[in-house]
């Protein structure tokens, strides 16, 4: 069920939006289901082959249309030509989806100070950009809109291994709270999805190459014993940029089927234990009544 469609299929209709990074894993298959909504898209990226190869494949894949314009988002110039070039063909843009990102594990000793500002300037200063030149295009308009950013459960939590994605992605979180707030007042909403493991070739070869997949199997890590399916994070994005959502604003959802808080909890080890020693357990643990 899970990977079923969720909305009822006009739930995006008349509405334009713009996923950054959406060419590949997660921004495809949220833009995919945007369009099956009966929203106008655009994706960006850097990469302007693999746009234009998604867009058709979405176009003959659900008959709604994609619009693929090449930025990379540390460039406000690009940024601003996603924004004009999607004015020009569509005539307004409603959501903006800040996915892109870029990662990749390493002891963080052995980074360059370039290393740490590349994925800094990609993710937290991308996101900056491309949220402050549609944010200043809606206030001049007046016009309603939402942003949706998508961070990760280590925005929260910090983690060892990934340190410039989790400081960038930090950030990303501080800005959605920030501007929920201070944007609210424009019929801005700002919202965030922080996703568990969900399988994509750019994570996957990047913070599990080689046979690591295999050795740090991350169904393991998570209480459900599963790792995410694309659709249920689709479902979950475009609730959260339809108007269903009208609500809810400044609000991060975790969508990782228990993972972090399965890492955080003191005791959550115990879950190693065997059934049949919890007997022995109650009976220790009774008898140390009034010890
Ligand atoms: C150490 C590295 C490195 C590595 C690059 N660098 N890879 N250092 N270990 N593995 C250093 C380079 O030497 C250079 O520093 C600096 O980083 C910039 O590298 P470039 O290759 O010039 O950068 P660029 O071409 O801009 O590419 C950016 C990138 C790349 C981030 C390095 O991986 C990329 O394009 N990623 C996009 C897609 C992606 O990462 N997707 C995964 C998102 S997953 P010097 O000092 O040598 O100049 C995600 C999941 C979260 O976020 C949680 C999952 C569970
Ligand atoms: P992905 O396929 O590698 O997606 C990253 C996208 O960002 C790519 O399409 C890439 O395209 C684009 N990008 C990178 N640098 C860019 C730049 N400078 N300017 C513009 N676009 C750029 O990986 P993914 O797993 O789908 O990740 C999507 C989002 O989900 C990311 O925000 C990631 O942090 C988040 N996330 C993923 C997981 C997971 O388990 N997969 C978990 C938590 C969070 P180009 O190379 O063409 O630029």
């Amino acid at each position: 069920m899970y990977n079923q469609p969720m909305l009822k299929d006009d739930a995006l209709k008349g509405k334009t939006i713009v996923v950054t990074g959406g060419g590949t894993g997660l921004g495809k298959a949220m833009g995919t289901y945007f369009l099956k909504l009966g929203a106008n898209l655009v994706i960006t990226s850097r990469k302007l082959e693999v746009l234009q190869k998604t867009a058709q494949e979405m176009e003959a894949d659900t008959g709604g249309k994609v619009l693929a314009v090449q930025c990379d988002v540390r460039d406000n110039a690009q940024v601003e030509n996603v924004l004009a070039t999607a004015l020009a063909k569509f005539g307004s843009v409603d959501v903006l989806v800040n996915n892109a990102a870029g990662n990749f594990i390493s002891p963080t000793e052995r980074l360059s100070a370039n290393a740490f500002s590349s994925i800094i300037d990609i993710v937290l200063k991308g996101t900056v950009n491309c949220t402050l030149a549609f944010g200043k295009h809606w206030i001049k308009e007046k016009q309603p809109a939402s942003v949706l950013n998508i961070v990760t459960t280590y925005a929260f939590t910090g983690s060892a291994y990934v340190v410039p994605s989790a400081c960038a992605k930090g950030g990303v979180l501080a800005l959605t709270r920030s501007l929920a707030v201070e944007w609210g007042k424009y019929g801005i909403r700002t919202n965030a999805i922080a996703p568990g493991p969900f399988p994509t070739k750019g994570a996957w070869d990047r913070l599990l190459p080689g046979d690591l997949a295999e050795k740090f199997d991350f169904k393991n890590r998570v209480p459900l014993k599963r790792v995410g399916d694309h659709q249920e994070l689709a479902n979950l994005s475009a609730f959260l940029v339809s108007d269903f959502s009208n609500y809810i604003n400044g609000e991060v959802i975790t969508i990782d089927g228990g993972e972090w808080l399965q890492g955080a909890g003191q005791m959550n080890g115990l879950e190693a234990i065997p059934s049949e020693m919890w007997d022995m357990l109650e009976q220790m643990t009774r008898g140390a009544k009034g010890s």
